[in-house]
C-alpha cells in the first residue's frame, strides 16, 4: 500500500542484503519511522513491544529472525534456541508458530553452509505468499461489498465496521480484514468505515484510521462501545474483523471486544465475517475459548493513554487511579455460531469444521496426523 503515495511494505530486506527494515508501529500515527534489525534479539524484541505487531506480520518478521539467528549460529542448538526465543513473545497469534515451523522444515535437513540462504529465501517466500493470500482475500470480499452498495439507494454507500487493526500494517501488505475494503474501493465500490478506537492500545483509532487514510477511504472512528448502537440503527452493513487463531471448527480468537461486536451483530441481524489467511487456523484445536491461549499484557497498556501534545511531544497520561487494579486481556474468542463467514484466500468458507478441512484440506490432514 502506499504511504504519502509510495508503495510501502512494512518489512523489507534491506540494500545490504541481510539486514531487516520495518515500520515502527508504535510511533504511528504521529511519526512515520523505521528500524532496522540486525539480529535475533532485536527481532524478538520487536515482536514482544508490538513495533511489529498483527498476527501474519508477527510470522514474517520471526521468519527473520530466524534467518538473523542463523546468521550468528547455524547450529541445530542455536535455531532451537531461536524459534524458544521468538515463539515466547507473543502467545495468541498463531501465525508465529506456523512461520517457525516453515523456517525449521525448510533449512533442518541441509548441511549448516547450506542453512543460511535457506532460511533468506523461505522467509521472503513466506513474505511474498502473505501478500498474494491478502490479495485473494481482499478479491473474495470485495464481492461481498460490492453487492451491499449495489442494494443502496442511489449515493448510499457499504457500511463497514472493524475492530483493532487487521489492514496492510498488520500484515506484509494488503491486510487481511481490510484487504476486501481496498479492493472494493480500488473497483469504485461506494463505501464507509467505522473504525474502533480498540483500547488499550488504540490500534483501530491510530492505525487503522492511519492508512485508510493514506489509501483515501473514506471511515470515522469510533468509541469502542458505539457499534451496538450504530447497529440498532441501520447503521452498518457488515462487520469484517481479522484473526489471532481460528479452531478446527470456526472459533474465532480476535482482538479483545471482537466478541461484543459479534453478540451485537447477531441481535440485529448484521453479518460479521473474519478475514483472514490460512496459516492462522489451527487445526489441532477444537474449542477456542477452552484452548486457546490469551495473551495478558502490562496494566500500563490500560492505566495510561499516549498521544500527542499540542506542541508536537508524544506523550503517555495516566487515566486510572494510583492504586486501583488492572488487568488487561488482549484477546478474546468468538463461537463459530456467531461468525457469518470467513473470507479466506480460498473463498469465503461457513466456520465448520467440514468447510474448513474441505478448503485446506492438507493442513487439516498434516495438524492430524501430528496430533
Ligand atoms: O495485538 P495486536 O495488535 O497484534 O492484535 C492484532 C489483531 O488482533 C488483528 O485483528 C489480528 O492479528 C489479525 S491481523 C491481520
Amino acid at each position: 500500500m502506499k504511504v504519502d503515495g509510495k508503495p510501502t511494505r512494512t518489512i523489507w530486506l534491506e540494500g545490504d542484503g541481510w539486514s531487516v527494515g520495518i515500520i515502527d508501529q508504535t510511533a504511528l500515527p504521529h511519526r512515520f519511522t523505521t528500524v532496522r534489525l540486525t539480529t535475533l534479539e532485536e527481532v524478538a524484541r520487536a515482536i514482544a513491544t508490538m513495533q511489529v505487531r498483527g498476527a501474519p506480520l508477527i510470522g514474517a518478521t520471526a521468519a527473520y529472525g530466524v534467518a538473523l539467528a542463523l546468521r550468528a549460529d547455524a547450529s541445530d542448538e542455536a535455531l532451537e534456541r531461536a524459534c524458544a526465543m521468538l515463539a515466547a513473545t507473543r502467545p495468541t497469534a498463531v501465525n508465529l508458530k506456523w512461520a517457525l515451523d516453515e523456517m525449521v522444515a525448510a533449512v533442518r535437513n541441509r548441511p549448516r553452509e547450506q542453512r543460511l540462504a535457506a532460511a533468506y529465501r523461505r522467509a521472503a517466500e513466506i513474505c511474498e505468499e502473505d501478500v498474494a493470500i491478502n490479495q485473494a482475500i481482499g478479491v473474495h470480499g470485495a464481492k461481498l461489498l460490492a453487492a451491499i452498495a449495489a442494494n443502496k439507494t442511489s449515493g448510499g454507500r457499504a457500511q463497514v465496521l472493524t475492530h483493532c487493526n487487521a489492514g496492510w500494517l498488520a500484515t506484509v501488505d494488503v491486510g487481511t480484514a481490510l484487504a476486501p475494503v481496498y479492493v472494493a474501493h480500488d473497483q469504485g465500490v461506494p463505501l464507509h468505515v467505522w473504525v474502533d478506537e480498540t483500547r488499550p492500545r488504540n490500534q483501530g483509532a491510530a492505525l487503522t484510521a492511519w492508512e485508510l487514510g493514506q489509501h483515501g477511504v473514506p471511515h470515522t472512528v469510533i468509541a469502542d462501545n458505539t457499534g451496538g448502537h450504530l447497529m440498532q440503527h441501520g447503521m452498518i452493513d457488515a462487520v469484517i474483523v481479522g484473526a489471532d487463531r481460528v479452531t478446527a471448527n470456526g472459533d474465532v480468537c480476535n482482538k479483545i471486544g471482537t466478541y461484543l461486536k459479534a453478540l451485537a451483530a447477531k441481535d440485529n441481524g448484521v453479518p460479521f465475517y473474519v478475514g483472514l489467511p490460512s496459516p492462522t487456523i489451527d487445526f489441532s484445536l477444537s474449542d477456542g475459548r477452552a484452548e486457546i491461549p490469551i495473551e495478558q499484557r502490562g496494566a500500563d497498556e490500560v492505566a495510561t493513554v499516549t498521544g500527542l501534545t499540542a506542541d508536537g511531544r508524544i506523550e503517555r497520561v495516566r487515566v486510572v487511579p494510583d492504586g486501583s487494579a488492572v488487568a488487561n486481556y488482549a484477546f478474546d474468542v468468538t463461537p463459530a455460531r456467531l461468525v457469518s463467514g470467513l473470507i479466506t484466500e480460498r473463498g469465503i468458507i461457513a466456520p465448520r469444521r467440514d468447510a474448513l478441512a474441505a478448503a485446506f484440506a492438507q493442513r487439516a490432514q498434516t495438524s492430524s496426523a501430528a496430533g
